[in-house]
Order: structure tokens, then sequence, then C-alpha cells
């Protein structure tokens, strides 16, 4: 059994495979953390182990000075009665008074997991695969109900996290801050792994020593943004790629977040992660509750890439949903790099039949179909085809597609509306804006307040008269700016600071809606590239554009960031044209190939330009995707040189049985008499030979992970490798 409830020393033990994490009630009442990490087993805690000792701080009993909050390892911590440092949740009541006191209750031990109302979460298929706690903490004098869930996954090597605030009183209670875990380190010898970024530079990987006060990672954007990733880990000083302690935290949400690191005066690390507390607040009247996201948290002794794949084996299987799931996704062409706006439905058919040709199996129409929108001043909201540029109409356009032969993909970017549209004509009330201020523009557009049911309804009414009279069978859903005068008119003013949420639960519930109404389309997140590529919408969404940045040489830093937490099937990869769109770089096809390969595999260039030597190219890279996409789909990648620290990259995927694998390996600038180069290979089987496809080269695995693989000398920058491994 994962969870064991001991209750001689009144503590639970949650077990995950490699993984211990254990929790006391002290002095039968607070709910303290003891560990986390390599599974271990005890014979009994004494106190000391929750109050190390120390109580010459405020001391909550009058009676007994043996302990503070303050030198605790709180579970589910407070402020205002003894611990100072960032709480994990405070309430505000009617008398203003911001105290809360979260006394344990009562727990329940059950299989399976429970579903979070209106949010994303990991899942199970059947509930022997996880087992849950339910920890009932209360609070007497207001008869505040506060549950914590602990689910662990026990083949995984997961432990996951959620908090459930419900008001049993008979006055209204505000929360001001309810974050969905926090936990504490009984050392600072850590440092910090973060993923930062901007537009078309998203998830660039950090490392910074832990230091004394609050380190915060947030997102105030309205949605879990460029710029920060919800996700952080704890690295111990020695862990690297390969080894060492590593402790990760992934939020299942796409709004509005911290990650929360403080160092105490004790040297005692404590994490919280939740809803970012700035700009929040939620008004819970009597038997009204409140589920907050849920944190996925990953503890390793074997490195960042142990982390890594336990991640993407979960967030593959147990997040990700739909038909394509498990199924190979269609090898797509998107016009957007092609075209731009300007297009009409010859040039679209030239582009599809050269698609057909080269065995491309999905054409993707982007931005620019519909209204009047010749560029991006217009609109957006107005979700009706322009017989200007599609005379025959989307479905004239599509059913000539599949024709030939391929599947017919649309874009949409549903959250958004133009201050030049019908929409915006008939409802300027639709969007955020504050009465009486100007309302800023970004991208020229406004931020439609879909926490508001009547706008969602509007908004999916139109997508869904285009999805039921066009055969479309993939989406690419957009989102091109952050939030700004978040207002919404159909709050009173207590709750202004819910419409954050709100809006991130408006997203959840259209895309739900649409998924369950047309289960067979694959969807594909984007946010201006890879600004919301986060676990709360590949719930949603199996794959999301990882950036807008589409040169080779960038996304190797740019995917390589992704998949510290990321699987690499979820981020879409295309080979776009030389010279770059974004960073005006000429790098060879087969480099451009070989790094989309290495996500979900597609093209982004006009195909009628290719020369005869490209679509050559064009079709071997197919051909050898259909061969190999298993591998990287359904096995687990092993980063081996970081593009953040050397002149190269370069990764590799192994099937789960070890008989495949590819290896990817990309120089970046090539150098005079370069030192000679050997590449140590990993996660294969040390004891079965290899051959190297397309040559008679065979190894042992033990060869190829400890003395390497010889990479070929190299002339020219940017040149790549892709070497296919079987099993003989
Ligand atoms: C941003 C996306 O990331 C691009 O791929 C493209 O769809 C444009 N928006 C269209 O406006």
């Amino acid at each position: 059994m994962p969870i064991i409830f001991d209750k001689i020393n009144n503590v639970f033990h949650i077990k995950a495979k490699e993984t211990s994490y254990i929790i006391k009630i002290f002095k039968n009442k607070y709910l303290a953390h003891i560990y986390w990490g390599k599974n271990i087993d005890y014979v009994n805690l004494p106190d000391e182990v929750v109050t190390g000792g120390r109580a010459f701080g405020a001391t909550p009993d009058a009676n007994d000075k043996t302990y503070t909050f303050d030198a605790m390892a709180m579970e589910y911590p407070v402020y205002g009665n003894s611990d100072f440092r960032a709480p994990a949740f405070q309430i505000e009541l009617e008398d203003g008074s911001r105290i809360c006191n979260l006394v344990y209750k009562s727990h329940s031990i059950y299989n399976g997991k429970p579903k979070l109302e209106g949010l994303p979460a990991t899942y199970v298929e059947n509930d022997n695969e996880a087992q849950t706690l339910e920890i009932e903490l209360y609070d007497e004098l207001v008869n505040l109900k506060v549950i914590l869930y602990y689910t662990a996954y026990e083949d995984y090597n997961v432990i996951t996290r959620s908090v459930k605030v419900i008001n049993e009183g008979t006055k209204k209670i505000k929360l001001l801050r309810a974050l969905s875990m926090s936990v504490t380190f009984d050392n600072a010898d850590f440092d910090l792994l973060h993923l930062w970024g901007s537009w078309a530079r998203e998830r660039m990987v950090e490392r910074v020593p832990v230091i004394h006060g609050l380190q915060v990672i947030e997102s105030a954007r309205g949605e879990s943004s460029h710029q920060h990733n919800p996700f952080i880990a704890l690295l111990s000083k020695d862990a690297t790629e390969k080894s060492g302690d590593v402790y990760g935290f992934s939020l299942v949400y796409s709004g509005n977040f911290a990650s929360i690191v403080e160092v105490d005066q004790f040297d005692t690390i404590r994490v919280s992660m939740g809803i970012n507390p700035f700009e929040f607040t939620w008004v819970l009247n009597p038997n009204e509750s409140f589920q907050t996201p849920e944190v996925v948290m990953v503890y390793s002794s074997n490195g960042i890439g142990d982390m890594s794949r336990t991640y993407h084996r979960l967030y593959r299987k147990r997040l990700c949903r739909g038909a394509y799931r498990d199924k190979r996704r269609p090898i797509l062409v998107n016009n957007w790099e092609a075209t731009y706006f300007n297009f009409n439905e010859e040039k679209l058919l030239s582009i599809a039949k050269e698609a057909a040709d080269l065995g491309i199996e999905l054409f993707v129409l982007d931005d620019g179909w519909f209204g009047k929108r010749d560029d991006d001043t217009t609109s957006l909201g107005d979700w009706f085809v322009d017989k200007r540029k599609l005379p025959n109409g989307l479905d004239g356009l599509a059913k000539k597609i599949n024709e030939m032969g391929l599947k017919f993909g649309l874009w949409f970017e549903p959250e958004m509306i133009s201050p030049e549209s019908e929409l915006f004509k008939k409802h300027p009330d639709w969007c955020f804006q504050v009465r009486g201020r100007s309302i800023t523009q970004c991208r020229n557009q406004y931020v439609l307040d879909i926490s508001r049911e009547e706008v969602r309804n509007e908004i999916l009414r139109m997508m869904k008269e285009i999805l039921k009279t066009t055969p479309i069978e993939y989406i690419k859903w957009d989102m091109n700016r952050p939030l700004t005068e978040v207002w919404s008119f159909d709050l009173p003013p207590e709750r202004q600071k819910e419409v954050f949420h709100r809006y991130v639960l408006g997203l959840y519930k259209m895309m739900d809606e649409l998924i369950t109404e047309f289960p067979h389309i694959l969807f594909e997140g984007c946010s201006g590239g890879g600004g919301r590529f986060d676990p709360g919408i590949l719930y949603f969404m199996p794959q999301i554009w990882t950036s807008d940045d589409s040169d080779a040489i960038e996304r190797l830093k740019i995917q390589y960031g992704t998949s510290i937490v990321y699987p690499a099937i979820t981020m879409g990869a295309h080979v776009s044209a030389v010279p770059n769109h974004q960073v005006g770089r000429i790098t060879p096809m087969e480099t451009r190939g070989h790094v989309a390969m290495s996500g979900c595999f597609g093209y982004e260039l006009d195909l009628n330009k290719l020369s005869e030597d490209e679509k050559r190219i064009i079709k071997e890279q197919i051909a050898q995707y259909k061969k190999i996409w298993h591998i990287s789909q359904e096995g687990d990648m092993y980063r081996l040189i970081s593009p953040f620290e050397k002149n190269a990259a370069s990764w590799m995927f192994v099937t789960t049985d070890k008989k495949e694998a590819f290896v990817v390996y990309v120089n970046i600038l090539s150098e005079p008499l370069p030192p000679l180069k050997r590449l140590k290979l990993d996660g294969l089987d040390p004891n079965k030979k290899y051959n190297i496809e397309g040559t008679d080269k065979v190894y042992y695995g033990s060869e190829l992970m400890n003395l390497g693989l010889e990479i070929p000398s190299i002339f020219g920058d940017f040149k790549s490798f892709l070497w296919v491994l079987k099993e003989c």
C-alpha cells in the first residue's frame, strides 16, 4: 500500500516507488512536515524532528513553550500566530481579521484519484494506479474546512497535491491566498532551477543558489507566460543531469502562478506553489468551496534527467488525453511563415498540392482566413470566412485539400477581439476594460472577458458552426497577448480580484466543451508561440507550438529547456525556410529536420519555393520520421549535451524495451582542428549489441555509453547527425 497511517506515531507515510513523503500530526493537532526524499523506513519519530528543539520564538500555546510555528515545518502554513514566513493560506473574515487556526480533524485513504472540479489534473485510468490521502484540517471558530489531497502514483514515482477549501460556517470568508502546496527542506544546500524567457526565447534554463529570504518565480500576465514557467526544481549542490537529489514542482495551471522559495533564519527552505496571491482573492459564501490547481511533485536521487523522464512519462499518459494521445500525430504543413496574411485559395492549394506530393499529411490554414483580416489590425472575433480570399468558403477549400489526400486544420484565436471588428461594434463591453480608462492594446487587440458565460457561448457558437460544416481535423488555438485592465462587468467590487482565475476557469470550460463535442479533432495550443506551455493546456491539447522562433539553432535551447518538464511529443517543431524569418540564419535542411524530428514534427514554409534537392531531403525526412516517431513519442529522452554549456546540443530517445534508439547531435559553430569528439550515449542496455542504421557498425550498449560514439569531422556551421540504433 503506498499510503500508510501509523497510528502509534500519528504519522502518514506516502510512498511512491523510490520516494517517501512523511507528515506527522503534532500534539494531536498540527500537521507538520517530516520528510520528503529517497524512500526510508523508520521506527519512531520524536517531537524534536518536528520542533527542531528551538522554542525561544513566539509560542502559540501559553501553557507549552516548547514549540513555535516559526521553527516548525508546517505542512500547510498560515500567517499571524507565530510563523512569520510566507504562508500557503490566508483568509479575511468579515471583521477584517486575517488569522486562521487549522487543526487536524480527520483523514481518509482510498484507491484512485478524484477529479478536480473545473480544473485540469493528472488522472488514473484504473483505481489501482494510485492511492489518495485526504487530510481534513478545520478552523473551529469559523467552521472552515481545508482538505489537503495527496495522490501517490506508485509506478510513476510521483506525488500530486492540491487543496479544497469549504466554508461550512454561516458567514462569508474571503480567501487572500490559497496555494496548492507547501513543503519544507531541513537544510539550504540547494540550487534553484527554473525556466525563464521571453517571446521567441522561451524556457531558458537557469540554475542559481537559493538565498536567504524570498525568491519568487511568477506570472502576473494572466497566462502562464513566455517569461516564466509554472515549474521549479530544487537541486542538491552536486546534482547533475545524471546524479544527485532533485525535487521538481510543476503546477497544472495556465494563469497567474507563483513558485515561492524562502530560506529562513535556520537555513530551512520552504517551497510553496499555486495561484499567484498577487491580484487574487476569492469570496466564499456559506456552503461554497474553492479548489486549487494541482502540483505534481517528483523526487529523484538520479539527477535532472531522471526527474524529466518521470514528468514525461506521467504527462504523456496521465495528463494528455484524447484520440491522439497514443497515436502518431499527422505530419503537417502550416501556411503562416509561407504566406502570413497574404494568400488566396489558389495559393493555399498550390502549397497543399506540393505537400501531398511530398508525403505531408495535414494542411493547416493559419491566421487571416476570417472577417477582413489582411493584417493584424482587424477581425478577431469575426469567426466567419473571408470570401474575398476563399470564394468557395472554408468548406470548399477543405474538400479540395481532402481530395488531395490531406487532412485540413484551422487556426483560431478565440479569446481575443479586435477593436476593428463586427463583434466589437456589437459588444464593446465584452473585452476587459475599466470604466473611464483607456484600454491597453497589444498586437492591436483586446482580450475578451471569457469569465462571462454569454461571451464564451457566442464565441463557441461561431466556432462550432464552422466545425460542423467543414471537415476540420485539427485546430490551432492561439492567444497573442497578456491580460490588462482586468475588471469584469458582471461582478461586484469585492469579487473583482477573482477575475484572473475566473478567466482561466472560463478558458478551461471552452476547451473542455470543444474537445468533448469534437473528439476526433487534434488540438494544438499556442500563445504567441510558447507563452502558455503548461500542464493545464496539455490536459486539453496534447501538443503546443513551442515558440515563434523556428530557427533550428535557437530551437536547441528552447526545446532543451522545454524538455526539462515536458515530453518531446508535446512540442510543436517545424522545419521553416532560410534565411530564418526570426533571426536571418541559414542552416542546412538536414539540421532543421533533425531538430524538428526531436519534437512533434511538421513544416512551415512555402513548399512551392523548394529546390529539387530540398524536396528530396524532405521526402527522406518524412520517410525517416514515419520509421522513428514511436521512439521519441513512447520512449525515454536522455539529454546528452546542453546547448547552454557547449557549442553543441545532443539528446537521444530510447524505447522502453531498449531495443531501439535515435540520437540527435547538432554542432553549432564549426572550429578549425577541433578536439577529438566522442559522444557518450545514455539509457541503452549495456549488454545489448546495437547496429547504427545505414552502416555495418555494431557496438555494445556499454561501449556506446562509456567509450562513446565517434562524431565524424565537421566542416561548416550548424551541421547535425541523426543516428538510429537497433538491437542486433
Ligand atoms: C502567433 C503564433 O505563434 C504563430 O504561429 C501564428 O499563428 C501567428 N500568431 C498568427 O497570428
